[in-house]
Formats: C-alpha cells, structure tokens, sequence
C-alpha cells in the first residue's frame, strides 16, 4: 500500500477541507488515517465498525487485548457512547476537554468490542487539535486511534514519524505539525469507585484531584515487573520503547556513566535537562540533546529526542533523570517503560 501524506493546515494555520474531505473519503471506507492530535499522532478507524477497528490491531500488530481510545468531538458525542456520565466526567470535561485527558468509562452496546477488547468500559477524550476535531466532526462517526506506531515501538508526534514507522501500512497520513503536547494522555478510570489514574501525562494526579476536590489516586502496579495489573495494558513495563538501549541515571550518576561508557568505546548519545549538562566532554559524544527544564516542554520534545537519536547508529542513549516530582510523572513514566536505571543495568 502506498502512503500518502496530506498537509491539513496551509502555512497560516487553516484548515485544508480538501485533506479533511479526502480523509473523510478513506475512513467512510473502513480504511487507515493517520491524524495530528495535541498528544502524539493518531493512527485513526471509524469507532462504530468492528471491521474497521480490527484493521487498527493488524496495521499496529497490536496484541487484541490492549483496547482503544475513542475520539469524540464534544460532552454530547461522549455520552452517547456510555451508560453512565458520572459528575467528575462532566466537571473534568468541563475543565480539561478539549484536551489530554482520557475517561475509562461503562460502554453503551454500539461500541463494538473489538474497540474495548471484550471488556465492558470505554476509553474516551476529545482531542485539542484543529485538525482531529474537523475530521471527527466531518466524520460524523468517533474515531478509534491509538498512537500511530507499531506496537510497542516510540509513539509519533510529527507525521514524518509516522510515516518513517508505518509507511506502507495506512493509507493516508493527514500533517498538523508537531504535537504540543508530545505525550500520550492521561488515562483515568472512572468506571468503578474512586478515580484512578491509569496512565500518567501532563494532566497530573494531583492537578485533576484539585479540580474535583477530592482524591485522585495513581493506580498502583503501574509498570511494575511481574505485576498482575493489566487494566491498562499502557501500564505494561515495555512500551514506548526506541531500537538503541536507553539508559536512565540520576544527575549525579551522568559523568560517572558517560566515562564508563565512553571507556568501553561505546558510542553514545546523551540527553540531559536545563542547565545541568555536563560541560568539557570533549568530543567524547556521537550526539546530544540538551532537554528544556520544564515538564511541559521536556514533554513536548522527548518523542522526538528519542526518534532522532534512534536514527544516530547508537550503541546506547544515557538520559539524565528528571526529579522524583509529581510535575514530571508523565516524562518519568514514559521515560521508565523506554529505558532501564543505570542502578540498575550492567554495561
Ligand atoms: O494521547 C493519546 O491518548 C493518544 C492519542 C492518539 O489520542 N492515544 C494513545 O492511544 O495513546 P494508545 O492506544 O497508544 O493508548 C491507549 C491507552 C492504553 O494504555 C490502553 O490500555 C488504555 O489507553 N485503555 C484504552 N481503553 C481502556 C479501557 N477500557 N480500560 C483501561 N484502559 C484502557
Ligand atoms: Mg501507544
């Protein structure tokens, strides 16, 4: 199959009805489409059809008990999907959507379960792009989309990504520029007593708890080897994860590790934050990355980060670890399932 790439903003930032129309055309289809969201890009089937959804599995060689997110262009479209629309959904809603924040909630029957992977909730969220929102709206139907790389590999945040990772495999891949936000949402459950937080983003725990005022908790077993936890299959120890080994030490552990490393010939690529980068090391390195010292910004780069310094012919990549901090529980989550602690691993 041969990949087209559509750009659907013209240089001002406009919508292109002709992209949106041509990718309309596809999904009507029951085919592939890959679109730009505020997260990471999304590899998008029309929700409704099972037969449509189960080209998603195919395309990602994603495992069939790893369910979906559905995207949804308003509250309205959202709560024809569920049984229940409990009030933290529409106070979050209120507050966050659009925006990167996914509701795990009690599915209606017109979800086929090939979207939920048998099981009887849903994950839904509107997304923050032009883009994603007049496609959906063009639509008519919600999309299903996970991220558009293949399973377990880094998640795409511009569509060159996309189509360096699963060119041949969609049909049309539809350009909104690089992702803002650059990780995936956050996940919560509010499908049973308490809200939890399934997968961690850039909306945190302690921020959605604000707005609700009550307890938000961050599910335990999260990414815990051996773990018999799988609500959540974003949970899983290995996901998001480059070609070339990641190797996560603490600030005070970088040179130590890089000099080891270096000692080893081993070509290594560093990535390190705000104005903690090591200074005078010579030309010991084959690339580097100096990291913004925001999580927002951290986040919003990191994809790319590791997607180029994948293409580097690397022995190692060695990233320096942002704080144990409640702000930065998304990129250290990501981080986490990408990598391996330097404490941890044997060079
Ligand atoms: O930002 C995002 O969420 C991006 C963009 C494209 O919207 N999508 C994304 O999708 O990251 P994906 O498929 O890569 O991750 C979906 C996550 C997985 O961790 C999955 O296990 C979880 O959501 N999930 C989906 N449905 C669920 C359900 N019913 N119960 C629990 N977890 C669910
Ligand atoms: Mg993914």
């Amino acid at each position: 199959m041969e990949t087209r790439i559509s750009p659907a903003l013209n240089s001002q930032g406009k919508l292109l009805d002709e992209s949106i129309a041509e990718a309309v055309k596809c999904l009507r289809a029951g085919e592939l489409v890959a679109f730009p969201t505020e997260t990471v890009y999304g590899l998008g089937a029309n929700a409704l059809s099972a037969e449509a959804v189960a080209r998603i599995f195919e395309a990602k060689g994603r495992p069939s008990n790893n369910p979906l997110i559905v995207h949804v262009a308003n509250i309205e479209q959202a709560r024809s999907l569920v049984r229940e629309w409990p009030a933290e959904a529409q106070q979050l809603a209120e507050a966050f959507w659009p925006g990167p924040l996914t509701f795990v909630l009690k599915k209606q029957n017109v979800v086929p379960e090939t979207v939920t992977a048998g099981g009887d909730t849903v994950a839904i969220r509107v997304p923050a792009h032009p883009v994603a929102l007049a496609l959906i709206e063009a639509c008519g139907f919600p999309l299903a989309a996970p991220s558009a790389n293949r399973s377990n590999q880094l998640s795409p945040t511009t569509a060159e990504h996309v189509k360096r990772g699963m060119g041949g495999l969609v049909a049309l891949i539809l350009e909104g520029g690089p992702c803002e936000s650059g990780i995936e949402s956050t996940v919560l459950n509010l499908s049973s007593a308490g809200p939890e937080v399934l997968r961690p983003g850039v909306l945190t725990a302690n921020f959605l708890s604000e707005v609700l005022g009550k307890p938000v908790i961050q599910a335990v077993g999260a990414g815990v080897a051996g773990s018999e936890v799988n609500l959540s299959p974003g949970q899983l120890l290995t996901h998001y994860a480059p070609r070339t080994p990641l190797v996560l030490a603490a600030s005070a552990d970088v040179r130590p590790a890089l000099e080891r490393m270096t000692a080893e010939q081993k070509k290594v690529g560093l990535l390190t934050f705000g104005k903690t980068a090591p200074d005078n090391l010579g030309n010991v390195l084959a690339a580097q990355e100096i990291m913004p010292d925001s999580p927002e910004a951290f986040a919003r780069r990191l994809y790319a980060a590791l997607h180029n310094m994948d293409e580097c012919e690397l022995d190692v990549m060695l990233c320096e670890m942002p704080p144990d901090h409640p702000a930065w529980e998304g990129v250290r989550d990501r981080l986490q399932r990408a990598g391996k602690s330097y404490s941890q691993t044997k060079l």
